[in-house]
């Protein structure tokens, strides 16, 4: 514990998905942080669960115990440990969370179940001097989720608006498939984009109530105008492509857009901020900073390796949502692969 500024330090462990990362925190300071990723889902095509479980057992130790060398600490410099609660793949969830608890029972450390969500959100206030201000309004775009979340303080960090049905992410991985470039899809189709024209196809948007976004009618529009294209046998030719891409692009930057502005309407927050690995798409980027410019807002983007999947900003959620309170790891603090969004900073147990 760092006693001057009543910080905690931290082991915090993330293992909700396919990534198997741990940090070593202070406050909202990061000592050390690493990110095992899995390469092995690649030639599926997409994440397959058993794999991912298995692969995290295979790699939490070491990550663990790199990340503490890393840090310069050791288990005795600990004041508690922190790990994903959820939402997340059941299995991939067991292998952190089992580990946690069963390393700070023998530690007799306190846990800190974290709300993997709350913590995507929280990764803005990652070792920054100029944090967002409140109300701030976050869009989380991983391949898992979508989100639009107004944060009004720690106690305070309501969810506004969800996918109905895929997340963007996913959007651009199932529309990327269709034009044959290989798992994961969006940063590929985000290269193409950058020589396609974003009005050589029109896709339509989604219509949907309020904050909430849907992405799933996107890829059966592309997948028809696919088809059409190439009903004679041809292959897509690589100007079709660039400008397929574009267009897709196009259409999910302007859907996310829409809601971010109608939410700006009708939250009045004071800061914008974009957070989860989908945040590295560049017209998604450029669009946030052009709202930010336009309604007179501050635009937050944390670096990128805060804004995929990370340790670091468990660590740093659990250090600035617990405000010092800690729980037993003997508590019934399992996983909850659907935790939902929490409206109290309180963890959830069962
Ligand atoms: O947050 P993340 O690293 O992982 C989870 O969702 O767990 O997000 C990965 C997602 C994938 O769907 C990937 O295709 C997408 O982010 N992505 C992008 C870009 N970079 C990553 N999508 C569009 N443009 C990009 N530049
Ligand atoms: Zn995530």
């Amino acid at each position: 514990m760092n006693e001057a500024e009543g910080n905690l330090v931290l082991l915090a462990i993330e293992s909700s998905c396919d990534d198997t990362a741990a940090a070593v925190t202070e406050g909202n300071r990061v000592k050390a942080h690493l990110v095992s990723g899995q390469r092995v889902h690649n030639e599926h095509g997409g994440i397959v669960p058993e794999l991912a479980s298995r692969a995290h057992q295979r790699n939490i130790l070491p990550v663990v115990d790199a990340v503490l060398r890393n840090a310069g600490n050791s288990l005795e410099d600990l004041d508690g440990i922190a790990y994903t609660q959820g939402p997340g793949l059941p299995g991939s969830l067991h292998v952190g969370v089992a580990f946690a608890r069963s390393l700070a029972l023998s530690q007799g450390l306190p846990v800190f179940p974290v709300h993997h969500l709350q913590a995507h959100v929280l990764s803005h206030f990652i070792d920054t001097e100029t944090p967002p201000d409140f109300p701030f309004l976050c869009c989380t775009v991983s391949g898992g989720h979508t989100q639009l979340v107004l944060m009004r303080g720690w106690d305070d960090i309501e969810l506004i608006g969800s996918t109905l049905d895929d997340a963007a992410g996913e959007a651009f991985d199932k529309t990327a498939r269709l034009l044959g470039f290989p798992y994961p899809g969006g940063p590929v189709l985000d290269q193409y984009a950058q020589e396609g024209d974003p009005e050589a196809f029109s896709f339509p948007e989604a219509r949907v109530e309020g904050y909430d976004f849907s992405f799933s009618g996107l890829k059966t529009a592309v997948l028809y105008k696919v088809r059409k294209m190439t009903a004679n046998g041809e292959e897509l030719s690589p100007r079709a492509l660039k400008d397929l891409a574009a267009s897709v692009q196009d259409a999910v930057r302007s859907h996310i857009a829409a809601k971010i502005k109608k939410a700006i309407k009708g939250k009045t927050p004071a800061s914008l901020g974009l957070a989860g690995g989908v945040a590295a798409n560049s017209a998604l980027r450029k669009e946030l900073r052009e709202i930010g410019a336009e309604a007179g807002l501050p635009v937050h983007i944390p670096p990128f390796e805060y804004c995929t999947d990370n340790a670091a900003m468990i660590g740093v959620a659990a250090s600035l949502l617990s405000k010092g309170e800690k729980s037993s790891p003997e508590k019934k603090l399992v996983p909850l692969p659907r935790a939902p969004f929490p409206s109290k900073r309180s963890p959830v147990e069962v």
